[in-house]
Parts: C-alpha cells; sequence; structure tokens
C-alpha cells in the first residue's frame, strides 16, 4: 500500500478527485495517510475531517518557512508517506523541504506550464486572451511552479467563457489529469532527461 499525504490551504476539490479516484480503484493500492492544512478555515480541511482522513492543521502564520515545513515534514514522515501531493497548497515550500522528497512531491497548477505561473493563472491567461490554456501536474523543484512535467491536459478557450466558466472547465481536466499524473509516479515506469519526463516502455528497459 502507498502513502500519499495532501497538502492544502483551501477549498480542496483536488484532494477529495483524489480521494474518489482511490475510493473507485482508479488509483491501485494507494492510500491517502494524511491531509494537512496550513490554514485552519480552509474548506478542504473539513472535508477530510468529514470524510474521516487524519486531517491535521499545521498553521504556516508567523512562522519562518522552513521551521514550518520542518513540522509539516515530520508529521509526513510520521504517517509514512511516499507520495507528497499539493492540491492548492498555496504557500512556497523551502529548499530543505524540497530535497526531503526527491521526485515525490507534486503539484498541480491551472494552467499549461510554463505560461502564466504564480496565482491566479486562469485569470491571467483569460486577460491575455490565449486560445487554449489548461492544467499542469509537475515534479515540485526549488522554483516556483518549474518542475519536470508529468501530465498536460488543454482546455480551449470559448468566444462565450468569462474566467469563472473557463476556471470551472479547467477544474475538470485538473481532477482527470492529477490521478494520471499519480498512477505514472506510483508505477515508476518513467525517466527524466533534462526535464523531459518520458514513459519507459517495455523496449527501452
Ligand atoms: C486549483 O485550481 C489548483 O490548480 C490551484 O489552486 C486550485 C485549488 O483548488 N493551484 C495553484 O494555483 C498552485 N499554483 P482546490 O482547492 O479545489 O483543489
Amino acid at each position: 500500500m502507498r502513502n500519499i499525504g495532501i497538502l492544502l490551504s483551501g477549498r480542496g476539490s483536488n484532494f477529495v478527485a483524489i480521494a474518489d479516484s482511490i475510493a473507485a480503484g482508479r488509483i491501485p493500492d494507494a492510500r491517502i495517510a494524511v491531509v494537512i492544512s496550513n490554514k485552519p478555515d480552509a474548506p478542504g480541511i473539513a472535508v477530510a475531517c468529514k470524510r474521516s482522513f487524519e486531517a491535521l492543521v499545521i498553521a504556516s502564520k508567523g512562522k519562518a518557512r522552513e521551521d514550518h515545513d520542518r513540522e509539516v515534514a515530520a508529521s509526513l514522515k510520521q504517517h509514512g508517506v511516499e507520495l507528497v501531493c499539493l492540491a492548492g497548497y498555496m504557500r512556497l515550500l523551502s529548499p530543505w523541504f524540497v530535497q526531503q522528497f526527491p521526485r515525490r512531491i507534486l503539484n498541480i497548477h491551472p494552467s499549461l506550464l510554463p505560461a502564466f505561473p504564480g496565482l491566479e493563472a486562469q485569470e491571467q491567461a483569460f486577460a491575455y486572451g490565449v486560445k487554449i490554456s489548461g492544467c499542469t501536474v509537475h515534479f515540485v523543484d526549488e522554483e516556483l511552479d518549474h518542475g519536470a512535467i508529468i501530465v498536460q491536459k488543454a482546455v480551449h478557450v470559448r468566444d462565450d467563457d468569462n474566467e469563472r466558466t473557463l476556471a470551472a472547465r479547467i477544474l475538470e481536466q485538473e481532477h482527470l489529469a492529477y490521478t494520471e499524473a499519480i498512477n505514472v509516479v506510483l508505477d515508476g515506469k518513467f525517466e527524466i532527461v533534462g526535464r523531459r519526463m518520458k514513459l519507459r516502455t517495455q523496449n527501452s528497459g
């Protein structure tokens, strides 16, 4: 059984999508060992409690980044977590934290990276006037929204879209993309060459 740890700060719909995928057998042989929020009032942590997951608030407010990260990492390790999934975790991770889980931290971002990193990516894309946007699941490295890409899904921008309708269609794809990416990483049948993550086929060994 592979133990997944979820870090979130808000609504938690990506966490719920991952939980539902596990429950439905779309992510086999895995469980969510712990859900951690850095925000006491995150709706996602209330959902985690209601669904009887191990749910913790480790508040980040007023703490130095690495001090907070050390508390979070200790809890993840205590729960035997081997894969950390950031699901709307709106806090930069320290290099120290990233090094604790090499190629074992995933993030989801609501744009086709490297376009529109940072906050409110869907609004940025809409305002820029792009015709195609989407979402990206990537490994986390020391830079913001930067590590090697695992899965991307494209979403066409319609003429009658606004920021809200576009974000909603991107979110549907996020939920699919995260399950796909988790399966790729847990299966381990990939290699990373430069920035490129390539699936290993049977013939490539
Ligand atoms: C999602 O759209 C996710 O891609 C985004 O926050 C939202 C969280 O929603 N993450 C980022 O922008 C990270 N840079 P959720 O709490 O319902 O999963």
